[in-house]
């Protein structure tokens, strides 16, 4: 008997989450084991998701998917890690122009601890930490149990996938989910998130929900659900962590796009540039976590030792040294090198006076994927040069001719489409209500 037939089998499971019904535990583990080990077919999996996404799952089902997930590989050890620094993390349920995890890796090393940060690529027309560093020649993600060791000790801080190691059946599900419209179901993000998270030992993650235009949640309570299923099935399963729930109306860096949004990290760890509100929103994750991991008695303290972190280089020396560990061929550290850019590089200009009051930041999420950013089938490649840079921020007053941004294509019939859709995702209006990085209370 295979042991699905103890269970039921895997429409069963499908009809009962078709039909909002509660889970079988035993049946739902079999069927996440099965999406790692190929006997859970990728038809199976879409209608499972697009199930989820219509009837939900309740949080004791979301807690079992979850942990399955997590128990469908490897999981790391303070021990395989071979670090007794505090062993810290950050995730994003995912948005437009935010690159926090590049910066905020290496800050976080360079203030002490360690932080082996399992990252995904774009999922929809959010962008993906894996993407971005994939612009480094020679970067690797998929690393064994002594690169990461030896990446951590050398820098504290490495940047990698989950391998077929790690939570393997998150993978799948990803992949199924980016090209079936079923990325946007809560307990679907919640055990992916967590799954990963949870595969390695940390002693605190904080979690960054996104809420707005650019983000998989537009609605504020929708976001507070996801931020409080988050935390609640992370403490089930033992995991100290807090979600914070911020703002994604514009893009957090003035760019969007795999290698033009990683040179705007580079130039901040180099001191060459400034962007106060992807900063913010560095410090607010990095503090909250620092304070959770016991390395600081106050955010305050903890802010004080991020911000010295990039003035005094240690943090650009960490990105380097982790960049050099995971194969890169440059030295960050000693040279000027830029990720190259498509060479079409068009502005788009404002073709009224106002104020620039927002953006529609998934129509220029979208836009990116178009230009070849993003995946739109889950085995694609994607061209990392292409994208939007020189973003002016909201609350700008703009006139006619006032550059907007920057269209950045590999043709100029591409720029020529991408130049319109930009400048209709532009809201120009009377006046700007400024929205703060930080949306809400943090949660717990
Ligand atoms: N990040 C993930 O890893 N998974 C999701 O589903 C959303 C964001």
């Amino acid at each position: 008997m295979t042991p699905s037939a103890h269970f039921g089998n895997p429409q069963q499971l499908i009809a009962a989450a078709r039909d909002g019904m509660a889970l079988n535990a035993k049946a739902l583990q079999e069927f996440v084991c099965g999406m790692a080990d190929g006997r859970t077919t990728e038809g199976q999996m879409a209608a499972f998701a697009m199930a989820v996404r219509c009837r939900g799952l309740n949080t004791e089902d979301t807690t079992t998917l979850t942990l399955a997930m997590r128990d469908s590989g490897d999981r790391l050890t303070r021990a395989d890690l071979g670090t007794d620094r505090p062993l810290l993390d950050k995730h994003s349920t995912g948005g437009v122009g935010d690159a926090t995890s590049l910066l905020l890796a290496p800050m976080l090393a360079a203030c002490g601890a360690a932080v082996p940060m399992v990252s995904g690529r774009g999922l929809g027309f959010t962008g993906g930490t894996l993407d971005k560093l994939s612009a480094l020649p020679g970067y690797r993600f998929d690393v064994d149990l002594p690169t990461l060791r030896a990446t951590l000790a050398s820098a504290g801080c490495a940047i990698v996938g989950a391998g077929h190691r790690l939570a393997p059946s998150d993978r799948e599900l990803y992949a199924v989910r980016d090209v079936t419209a079923t990325v946007d179901a809560l307990p679907l993000i919640v055990a992916s998130i967590l799954s990963k998270k949870l595969a390695v030992e940390l002693d605190a993650l904080v979690l960054d929900v996104k809420c707005g235009s650019g983000a998989l949640f537009t609605e504020e309570p929708d976001a507070i659900a996801l931020a409080e299923a988050l935390v609640q099935v992370a403490s089930v399963a033992g995991l100290c962590c807090a979600a914070l729930i911020t703002d994604m109306g514009e893009p957090l860096l003035p760019a969007i796009g795999n290698a033009t949004e990683l040179n705007v990290v580079l130039d901040l760890l180099r001191g060459d540039t400034r962007a106060p509100r992807f900063i913010d929103a560095c410090l607010l994750m990095g503090s909250e976590v620092m304070v959770l991991g016991g390395m600081v008695p106050h955010r305050s303290d903890a802010r004080r030792q991020l911000q010295a972190s990039l003035e005094s280089g240690l943090a650009l020396q960490c990105f380097a040294r982790m960049t050099r560990s995971l194969g890169c061929e440059v030295d960050l550290e000693q040279s000027r090198w830029r990720a190259e850019t498509a060479p079409v590089c068009v502005e788009v200009l404002a073709d009224q006076h106002g104020v620039l009051t927002g953006f529609d930041a998934r129509a220029l999420g979208e836009l990116v994927v178009s230009l070849g950013g993003g995946r739109t089938r889950a085995d694609a490649g994607i061209d990392t040069g292409v994208g939007l840079s020189h973003v002016l921020p909201r609350g700008s007053q703009v006139e006619p001719g006032t550059p907007l941004m920057r269209v950045l294509a590999r043709t100029q019939d591409q720029a020529r489409l991408a130049v319109a859709s930009a400048r209709d995702a532009c809201l120009i209006g009377p006046e700007y209500v400024t929205a703060p990085v930080l949306r809400g209370e943090r949660r717990p």
